[in-house]
């Protein structure tokens, strides 16, 4: 946990965005896995977790703007928790650590609660966050007196912006918390590209990776995805053997005690060397990662950056054959998107993608910036003007998806710009992601944590030892 007053100091910019109203943030329950006491990992929420920081189960936080208070609402722990959980702190002393000087049980909440629903009480209804998990769903419209069903529509559309608003910028002491959420993606993907030999299964590394993020003390931040059928975007499964002549995605990340995360992906050559057709493919991936880096900075939007970097990819498949025509025309039709049918990134924090529960477009799109409907840029998940404090993926790909390509060529799609007597040649080839966590600074941006091995000789030099 960070120090009580950042928590205080949340809070109160929280209540002066607002200007009015009772907010209710509650935290998460266990989840059962396959009865009720066999539960997956606690995962708190993100936004109870940066307004209150407190770890445990069932509290519910309200922050009321009007009369400048904040509350823990919980049930203490009695005799017949404790002999199996050991001893656990108060509610109250729980709420003293996050500076919170109000506790009550749930059944205070719901007579507080309840006391609002007075016909002769004029105080509006609670202001609450779109929940994300049924069983809260199901607690806001008991607490609110709501129909189940229609409990996300009367979220408050006030409190997701002024969360967004605050949320992206991210202070000194969290992104020293996120770098060390990459210092353990760091022990993952190392550790990984050295096991990335040929006769191993995908499952082992993967399995190798979840035991390192425990090592850092927290979960993984997502599912791993590490397969040599990398041109399926997000492929959960890991039962194939790997063999010398296949890339392999490695697309993983961690999160710290305190649930910031990181999300990096490598991509290396099973075996350790890069063939002459992995090489060219890679050269180009890596040269629109750099591009992204290159023009990141306060002012440009995430969706110029990623066009930037599709020019990047579009110029290097139009040398290989695979594209022709002008660059700038090929990234204006969306042709390039073809061998890469997603954004060029999204923002990082609680969330690894961060306040995703809040509704991407409120997240990454603006009335300035909106959202695309081209194919592929319109998967964009942040397209908005960036600003200093920002923390954004950086995370172009070539996926060579047999489907798709026999779906454009049947139809005729972007034939104008895609060579697909070439293209034939690879639709074997799998696919190439490089991801990288960067912070967007005062002047330009940085690549957050001791950098991975990302360039073709790092990672052979790696694989090697
Ligand atoms: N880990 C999923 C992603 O990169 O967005
Ligand atoms: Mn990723
Ligand atoms: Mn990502």
């Amino acid at each position: 946990m960070f120090k009580k007053e950042i928590y205080m100091a949340r809070r109160e910019q929280l209540r002066k965005d607002m200007g009015h109203g009772i907010i209710i943030l509650p935290g998460n329950h266990e989840a059962p896995c396959n009865y009720k006491d066999n539960t997956y990992w606690f995962r708190q929420d993100s936004t109870f977790l940066y307004f209150f920081g407190l770890q445990r189960e069932d509290l519910v936080g309200v922050i009321d703007c009007d009369k400048g208070k904040d509350y823990i609402f919980a049930n203490d722990y009695d005799i017949d928790d404790i002999v199996w959980t050991g001893p656990l702190p108060s509610v109250k002393e729980l709420a003293a650590s996050v500076g919170v000087e109000n506790t009550g049980t749930l059944k205070e909440l719901h007579d507080m609660i309840y006391a609002l629903r007075s016909p002769t009480c004029d105080t509006p209804m609670p202001l609450y966050l779109p929940p994300y998990r049924a069983d809260i769903r199901a607690d806001l419209a008991d607490l609110i007196g709501l129909k189940y069903p229609t409990v996300d529509r009367h979220a408050s559309m006030e409190l997701i912006l002024a969360c967004v608003k605050q949320r992206s910028i991210k202070s000194a002491e969290e992104i020293a918390e996120i770098e060390k959420a990459i210092e353990t993606a760091y022990n993952m993907h190392v550790g990984a590209m050295k096991l990335a030999m040929p006769g191993r299964y995908e499952y082992e590394l993967a399995g190798f990776m979840q035991g390192e993020a425990w090592k850092g003390n927290g979960p993984v931040s997502f599912p791993v995805i590490m397969t040599v059928h990398g041109e399926t975007l997000h492929n959960h499964g890991h039962n194939n053997r790997l063999e010398v002549g296949r890339m392999l995605v490695m697309d993983a990340g961690a999160e710290t005690a305190m649930n910031y995360c990181s999300d990096i992906t490598r991509t290396v050559p099973v075996g350790g060397k890069f063939d002459a057709r992995q090489k060219a493919i890679y050269e180009i991936v890596l040269g629109a990662n750099l591009e992204a880096i290159r023009v990141t900075k306060p002012g440009i939007t995430y969706k110029e950056v990623h066009q930037a970097a599709s020019r990047k990819l579009a110029e290097g498949y139009k040398g290989l054959g695979i594209l022709r025509g002008n660059v700038d025309d090929i990234v204006e039709s969306g042709a390039h998107s073809l061998l890469m049918p997603h954004g060029l990134g999204h923002m990082m924090g609680l969330d690894v993608h961060d306040m995703e529960n809040y509704g991407q477009i409120n997240v990454g799109y603006d009335n300035e910036t909106r959202p695309s409907e081209q194919f592929g840029l319109g998967s964009l998940r942040c397209g908005r003007k960036l600003q200093p404090g920002f923390v954004i993926t950086d995370e172009p790909g070539c996926y060579f998806i047999p489907a798709l390509i026999d779906k454009w060529k049947a139809e005729g799609t972007g034939k104008d710009f895609v060579n697909f007597d070439e293209l034939e040649k690879w639709k074997d080839f799998g696919g190439i992601r490089i991801e990288d966590d960067i912070l967007v600074t005062e002047t330009g941006c940085r690549v957050l944590g001791k950098p991975i091995p990302k360039t073709v000789a790092e990672i052979e030099e790696t694989m090697a030892q």
